[in-house]
C-alpha cells in the first residue's frame, strides 16, 4: 500500500532530508586521498547524532554502519572499513538516511577522490542528470514507469546501463516504502504518481555491463560483475501538482 503524506509530514520529512544533505556535505568535505570509509562513516554518525538524528542504516536488516560508502566498481551498499583507503582517481558513493523526530529522509553522492579520470567525471555527470531528468517526472498525473523510463533512457543514450536488482522506493514513514522505482521501464506503466506520494529517486548506473554480484563474505557489497566503476545519486522527493518538490538538497556540497 502506499502510504500518503499531508502536507505537514511532508515538511517534517524536508528537516529529515535537509540534515541528510548537511551530512552529505560534511563527509564530504573530508573526502580527499588517504583517508578510510570508515573514518568517514565515525564522522558522519557522530555528526548525524549531534543534529538529533538517527542513522537508519545502521542496524537495518544487520547493515554495520551508519551509511554504505561504496567505492569504484561497488555500486551500492558498501561497508564502511578501517582498512578501504581512498585514493587518488576513485569515485565514491555515500547513502545516508536519517529519521529525525520520527520522519525518514534518503540521499546519496558519488564523490571524486582527488583528480578523476575524464571518463569517470562523465559517468558521475551523466548519473546526476539522469537523477534530476526522473525527478523532473514526479508530478501528480503521471506514472512510475515515466521516471523509470526517463532515468534508463538517459544512461543508455550515453553508453551506459542501469542496475536491476535494486531501485527506489517510497520512504517518509520508514526507510523503505511502497512503491518500488525502477530505473528501467516504460512509459504509461506502473503506480499513478499521486498528491502526497513521497519517494526515494536513485539511479545505479554502470560504465560496463548492467550486471552485478553480491559479496558472499558480508552479504552486502554490491559490484559490478566486469569491475567496471558504477556511480549513484539520490534525493526524496514529494509529488507536486506542477513538477517535483525535491526534498533533501545537494546545495551543501562544495562543487556539487
Ligand atoms: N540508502 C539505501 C537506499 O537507498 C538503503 C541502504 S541499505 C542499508 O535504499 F541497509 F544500508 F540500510
Ligand atoms: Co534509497
Amino acid at each position: 500500500m502506499i502510504l500518503l503524506k499531508t502536507k505537514e509530514e511532508i515538511e517534517l520529512i524536508r528537516e529529515s532530508a535537509l540534515l541528510v544533505g548537511k551530512t552529505l556535505a560534511e563527509v564530504g568535505r573530508h573526502i580527499c586521498p588517504g583517508v578510510t570509509t570508515g573514518f568517514l562513516d565515525r564522522l558522519g554518525e557522530q555528526f548525524i547524532r549531534d543534529h538529533g538524528g538517527i542513522p537508519l542504516c545502521k542496524g537495518y536488516e544487520g547493515f554495520p554502519s551508519a551509511f554504505c560508502i561504496s567505492v569504484n566498481d561497488v555500486v551500492v551498499h558498501g561497508i564502511p572499513s578501517d582498512s578501504v583507503y581512498l585514493k587518488d582517481g576513485d569515485n565514491v558513493s555515500v547513502d545516508c538516511v536519517i529519521e529525525l523526530n520520527g520522519y525518514v529522509g534518503d540521499s546519496a553522492y558519488t564523490f571524486a577522490v582527488g583528480e578523476v579520470s575524464p571518463a569517470t567525471q562523465r559517468l558521475m555527470k551523466v548519473t546526476k542528470e539522469a537523477l534530476f531528468i526522473g525527478l523532473e517526472k514526479c508530478k501528480v498525473g503521471n506514472r512510475v514507469g515515466d521516471i523509470s523510463h526517463a532515468v534508463q533512457q538517459h544512461c543508455e543514450k550515453n553508453g551506459y546501463s542501469v542496475v536491476r536488482e535494486l531501485c527506489g522506493h517510497g520512504v517518509g514513514f520508514k526507510m523503505h516504502e511502497s512503491p518500488n522505482v525502477p530505473n528501467y521501464g516504460t512509459v504509461g506503466t506502473g503506480p499513478l504518481l499521486k498528491e502526497g506520494m513521497v519517494i526515494a529517486v536513485e539511479p545505479m548506473v554502470c560504465m560496463g555491463s548492467k550486471n552485478v554480484k553480491f559479496s558472499k563474505e558480508d552479504g552486502w557489497t554490491c559490484r559490478t560483475k566486469d569491475g567496471k566503476m558504477a556511480a549513484h545519486y539520490e534525493h526524496t522527493v514529494a509529488i507536486g501538482l506542477d513538477g517535483p518538490d525535491i526534498l533533501s538538497s545537494f546545495e551543501f556540497i562544495e562543487n556539487n
